[in-house]
């Protein structure tokens, strides 16, 4: 059986009052749906962040990491530094981290690697751009970004993957994809490692949509047989619309 799991990704939100009090109101929610709850808030916020939920179903994740173990690289983190603060969960190759700073499928790679190296589960987020939908090429990009980034690995990595499938042009702005667009790349997501892997890998692999789920399309996105889940941005900044998803299984 898939894990259904439901991701808040706080993006570049929320300061270390606003984090506590965002927090204190997840805690007053409660978990209806058999969804795997996680949210991934700034760096700065990490760690009270971790503290305040350790005894809590939500678990803290982080939004991003470099690929080197340590070094010369001002302003970045590592895998290391995120596990010491009690992370297990990585979010890598949001289209946001692409767009803004340059992240190519070849780093992405590096940094799964890097992950998996501290033991850290992976969510790898992937996207076509408007244009490529148009142009009818969703397909081919997003199996080249998974191919990429992702298929130099062994089959047994795959257990501490989780794929989230985020059309950019759906990213923040309330176009969200149908039900059945979702349902079709993620059908099709699960054919491409099937194909690459076996049954065992794709049956088993978690694959989230993103990309404006709010609450009142998550119940339908999520009915989907090939959707497991969703990583949620702007909907994750307000805990009742935040848990109107996780419980919308
Ligand atoms: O990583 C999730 C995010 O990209 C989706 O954002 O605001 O469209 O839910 P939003």
């Amino acid at each position: 059986m898939r894990k259904h799991i439901v991701a808040g990704n706080w993006k570049m939100n929320n300061n270390l009052a606003q984090t506590q009090d965002l927090i204190t109101a997840l805690k007053h929610q409660n978990i209806s749906s058999d969804a795997e709850v996680m949210i991934a808030p700034s760096f700065t916020n990490l760690y009270s962040a971790f503290e305040t939920l350790k005894d809590h179903p939500v678990e803290v994740i982080a939004q991003n990491m470099h690929f080197a173990e340590h070094g010369a690289y001002t302003g970045e983190v590592s895998a290391s530094m995120l596990e010491s603060v009690g992370v297990k969960t990585v979010i890598l190759g949001h289209s946001e981290r692409r767009a803004y700073f340059g992240e190519t499928d070849d780093i992405l790679a590096k940094k799964v690697d890097a992950a998996f190296a501290a033991n850290l589960r992976v969510i790898f987020c992937f996207g076509e751009e408007l244009a490529d939908r148009k142009s009818g090429n969703e397909e081919s990009v997003v199996a080249s970004q998974i191919k990429n980034a992702l298929f130099h690995l062994d089959a047994s990595a795959f257990k501490n993957i989780v794929l989230a499938y985020e059309p950019v042009w759906a990213i923040g702005t309330g176009e969200t994809a149908s039900p059945e667009q979702a349902q079709d790349m993620h059908k099709f997501i699960r054919k491409t490692l099937n194909d690459k892997y076996g049954e065992d890998v794709a049956d088993q692999m978690s694959i989230l949509y993103g990309g404006s789920v709010k609450p009142n399309n998550a119940k339908e996105i999520f009915s989907k047989p090939d959707v497991d889940g969703g990583l949620i941005g702007g909907a994750a900044l307000n805990a009742d619309d935040f848990f109107a998803i996780v419980n919308a299984f």
